[in-house]
């Protein structure tokens, strides 16, 4: 009998909230849009994809096995969910080993801020959990759903390997693979690949993805191919045969992947991968909507100029503040609808400089001006560093971390058995 893959896509639309009005926060692997000013409702996403909030006693723990601080995207609540975590946390305990596993899908060959969030706060926890990283470049996924030809969506993949490597990872714990090149050189990968598409039937992808009968085969079957890396044994040349459990950090969009996934796991004796959900960062224009590289306005990219940056933020940065500087001294401006400032949340570390922020801005001390001159003064830099660090990533470097090769680490003294 098919089992039920738990919250269909279908399921996820639309829901009433308690006056009865519609409320249609969309949250798909390839879309995501709210009604609502301030964004979507996280807190609902959880109870609807069914995974757990990351809350206090999680974080208190997990600071507590580290022994260190706590990342500000997970002290701020921008990786708000979670799925097993505690184990994972707990095999660190213990001693036991495991690895980490993200990915993207390379659909233009400049990214955006937005799409570093989960890469960077992938490098701390590799850096604070010393484990290796596979990391899939989906040219194939691409490929299918966009107008792209074979050799365009490859060359995606090598030139996103680039700012993905200039975010720091260590290169000797990291393999870095484009789908459609991978597929021929591991065999181990394709046969974790068909045993999953054995495992799902057409109508449970129909039901989590929402495929329709006139979409291409390649859709139907690709989900198989985001599902293997998530097991240990699609990459002998690290892990051996051994059975490695896996940590996903992901955007919120990717869970109905890794519920399907976790779903097929036991069956095939494997570990179900544990997670970790990533809210998106929100277009400049405002919270309805997330920053798309598609839209050049609603983004800000790693290729941008100061002056792009400068401009961009103060043309486009959607503000919570209020009509005549008169009304904002006294009444304060809204940083749950202020882009600058929900940016800001993102990419400043400093906890008491953020809180300092917030509360000038709510009192109305602070300008939307002001604000919108602290977010340009923080962003620039760290954009002008990216591109600094990318323009050291030579071809050669990206071709050695894209080689399948052994990594350094031992799994053979930290086995899970
Ligand atoms: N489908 C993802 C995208 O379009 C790419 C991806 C593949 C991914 N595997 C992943 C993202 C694992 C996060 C984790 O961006």
């Amino acid at each position: 009998m098919e089992t039920q893959i738990s919250n269909s896509v279908n399921e996820l639309k639309i829901e009433n909230n308690e006056n009865g009005e519609e409320e249609d926060d969309f949250v798909d692997p390839w879309n995501v849009t709210s009604k609502s000013q301030t964004g979507v409702d996280y807190d609902k996403l959880i109870k609807r994809f069914g995974s757990s909030k990351i809350d206090g006693e999680l974080l208190t723990k997990w600071e507590k096995v580290l022994n260190q601080p706590l990342h500000h995207l997970l002290k701020r609540q921008i990786f708000f969910s979670h799925r097993d975590m505690h184990n994972i946390l707990k095999m660190r305990e213990e001693g036991k080993s495991f690895y980490l596993y993200t990915g993207r899908g390379p659909s233009s060959d400049t990214m955006h801020i937005g799409h570093l969030i989960p890469f960077l706060f992938t490098k701390w926890l590799q850096e604070v959990f010393d484990v290796p990283l596979v990391i899939q470049l989906t040219d194939d996924e691409k490929f299918l759903w966009k107008d792209l030809k074979l050799e365009e969506a490859k060359k995606l993949a090598f030139e996103n390997a680039k700012d993905i490597l200039a975010c720091g990872f260590d290169e000797n714990k990291t393999f870095i693979f484009s789908d459609l090149t991978f597929m021929g050189q591991c065999p181990e990968f394709y046969q974790n690949v068909v045993r999953v598409q054995k495992c799902v039937t057409f109508n449970q992808v129909k039901g989590i993805f929402g495929f329709g009968d006139s979409d291409v085969i390649g859709k139907i079957s690709f989900p198989a191919i985001q599902a293997a890396p998530a097991f240990s044994t699609s990459f002998p040349f690290i892990f051996g045969n051994a059975n490695i459990p896996c940590l996903i950090p992901c955007a919120i969009d990717q869970d109905p992947y890794f519920r399907m996934t976790r779903d097929v796991a036991p069956r095939l004796g494997y570990h179900k991968p544990a997670l970790l959900h990533s809210s998106f960062i929100p277009a400049l224009q405002g919270a309805k909507t997330k920053m798309s590289a598609s839209d050049e306005n609603t983004a800000i990219f790693l290729t941008d100029t100061p002056k792009q940056i400068k401009n961009k933020i103060n043309k486009h940065a959607f503000s919570g503040g209020k009509a005549t500087i008169e009304e904002h001294r006294e009444l304060g401006g809204d940083c749950s609808v202020d882009i600058s400032y929900q940016y800001l949340t993102f990419f400043l570390e400093d906890d008491d400089k953020l809180h300092k922020i917030k509360e000038d801005y709510e009192s109305g001390a602070l300008l939307t001006g002001e604000l919108k001159k602290m977010l340009i003064e923080r962003v620039q830099p760290i954009i002008a560093e990216h591109q600094k660090r990318r323009a050291t990533i030579t071809d050669e470097v990206v071709k050695r971390v894209m080689t399948p090769r052994k990594l350094n680490f031992n799994f053979t003294d930290k086995t899970n058995k």
